[in-house]
Formats: structure tokens, sequence, C-alpha cells
């Protein structure tokens, strides 16, 4: 039965109609604006600047790998925008009063525009199978199955905020004109997004059961966190000799994983301390999953 649902949804990510593509052609035409030619981001992005298994890499070599890890940052923010879409009209249905329904019926139309802002830039031609990305598939299972508290929470205060900062990061350190442009044109609407989850999350509203929903979902979220770099280092081994564990945690340590790893996981406390999240960061914090991997750990995941 759960098989079944997956290839129904992968059926409706893949599957395309050409009377309503020419539609949203028309829909998002000034959307359309691309200089595909510049190169989208370099080696300091991705912290690759200081790592000397890079560094020692062929030029060639290490354009495609920069290729690579812009191709997996934009099929990221691909399927989150598609995901956001799926949010925005579950809270649309769910809404209590008009304003609500008013207010994530406009979400929608900005994830659907987001959506197609991104996707010029996404270059994958082969379908992908989001379940290959145990972020992206949380995140859809999540949008799926969680009740609509919970939901605010985990989409808007922590995902949202988490996204902005993200984001706004892709956006600085953006060498391709157009693409920061379009980046930053997100983030305007993120804020509200974001901003408004802040609003409307009340700890003490939540019933046992979603306050359970939150707990669960956030252990296996924290532990994706926890692991550091580690997409970047698979990524990075593609180009080089086999890696054994002593070039892995060696690659991670100039990464700056464990440093970069803490900073990210203190960000995420801070935006559910904003929300007034309060037990439910002490109970993340007696698990010990606002803490990063060590470095052996980290290598170790692979
Ligand atoms: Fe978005
Ligand atoms: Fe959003």
């Amino acid at each position: 039965m759960k098989h079944e649902m997956k290839l129904q949804l992968k059926d409706i990510h893949t599957r395309k109609n050409t009377k309503i593509a020419t539609i949203l052609k028309k829909r998002f035409a000034s959307s359309q604006l691309s200089n595909q030619d510049e190169p989208f981001w370099d080696a300091s992005s991705y912290g690759l600047d200081k790592v000397e298994y890079f560094l020692e890499l062929e030029e060639n070599k290490k354009v495609q790998l920069l290729n690579e890890l812009a191709q997996n940052r934009i099929s990221e923010a691909f399927h989150i925008e598609k995901s956001g879409i799926a949010y925005g009209s579950k809270m649309t249905i769910l809404s209590d009063n008009i304003d609500e329904r008013v207010l994530y019926g406009s979400f929608t139309g900005d994830e659907a525009r987001h959506f197609k802002l991104i996707e010029k830039y996404h270059h994958n031609t082969i379908a992908e199978d989001i379940t290959d990305n145990s972020f992206l598939e949380f995140l859809s299972n999540t949008i799926e199955v969680a009740p609509k508290k919970s939901l605010v929470f985990m989409i808007q205060v922590l995902l949202e905020g988490w996204g902005l900062d993200h984001y706004s990061t892709m956006a600085k350190e953006c060498k391709n004109s157009n693409l920061k442009t379009d980046l930053q044109s997100i983030l305007e609407d993120e804020v509200v997004h974001h901003g408004s989850g802040v609003i409307l999350f009340d700890e003490n509203n939540l019933t046992k059961k979603e306050r359970e929903f939150i707990t669960h979902s956030l252990i296996s979220f924290f532990q994706m966190v926890q692991v550091g770099p580690i997409g970047i280092l698979a990524q990075l081994e593609t180009m080089t000799s086999k890696f054994n564990n002593y070039n892995r945690v060696h690659a991670l340590e100039q990464l700056n994983a464990f440093g970069s790893t803490d900073e990210k996981l203190l960000k995420l406390k801070r935006l559910m301390r904003k929300a007034g999240a309060n037990s439910i960061i002490e109970e993340l914090e007696a698990k010990g999953l606002l803490r990063p991997l060590d470095l052996s750990q980290m290598a170790a995941c692979f």
C-alpha cells in the first residue's frame, strides 16, 4: 500500500502535461530570464578552498566537481520549493478562517513562483527519486502526514527559518547575476512565511499528539544535521582515488566540518527559542541531538 502510494506520488512529480506547460510558460514568462554561462558558486562557498585533496585536483576536475555541487544545491532548492507548494495547499485546505485561508493561499502562489524561478537552473534531465535524499524524503513525508500545528513549527519556524539563512548565504556567494537576483527575490517572500510561523506557533497550545509528532520527527531531522557536510565529502571522493578513514577525517577537518555543523545547530536552536519552543529544546538537548558528531563519527557515516 505504502509502496503504491509512493509510486503514484513519484508519478505526479515527473508526469508532464503539454497544454498546462504552455499556460505556465505564459503565466511565468517574467521568471524565465537566466544566464547559464556564468558559474554559480566558487570553491570557497563549500569550504573546499581549504581542502588539500580539492586543491590537488586537475583544473577540469575542479570545474566538474563545482558544477556537480552547484547542481546538488539547485536540485535541493527545486524539490524544497515543490514541497512548499504541497505545504501551502494542505494548509489552505485545513484553514480555520478566511484570513488563514488567504494567507496560505498566497504562500502557495509564492512557492509556485519560487519553483518556476529555480526550475530553469535545474539541469538533471533524469527525474530523480527523492527517496535517494533522506532530507527531501523526510520533508515530503512530514508535509503529508503531520498534523497542522506540528507543521507550522517544523516547516515555517524551523525549516523556512533555516532556509532563510541558507538562501541568503547562497545569494551572497552566488557568482551568477541572474540566479543571485532570483534567490534574493525568493528571500523576500520567505521572510514573511517564516515570520508568520513564529507569530502563529504557540507551544502551550499543542496537544500531546502534536507535540509527540514534533519531537519524533525532529529526532530524525537533527540526526541528519549532526552528520555534517558529508554530501560535499562524498562528491569530492568521486573525483579522487578511494579515501580511507584517515583521508576522510582529514578532509572533514579542513572543511571545518565540526565548526560549521555546530554553527548550524546553534542557528536551529535560536530559531526554536525565538518561537518559544523551550521544552522541545530541552528534550532534544537531553538526547544529545543539538551537538555535532565528532569527525571520526562523521567519517563513519559513509
Ligand atoms: Fe519557497
Ligand atoms: Fe516558503
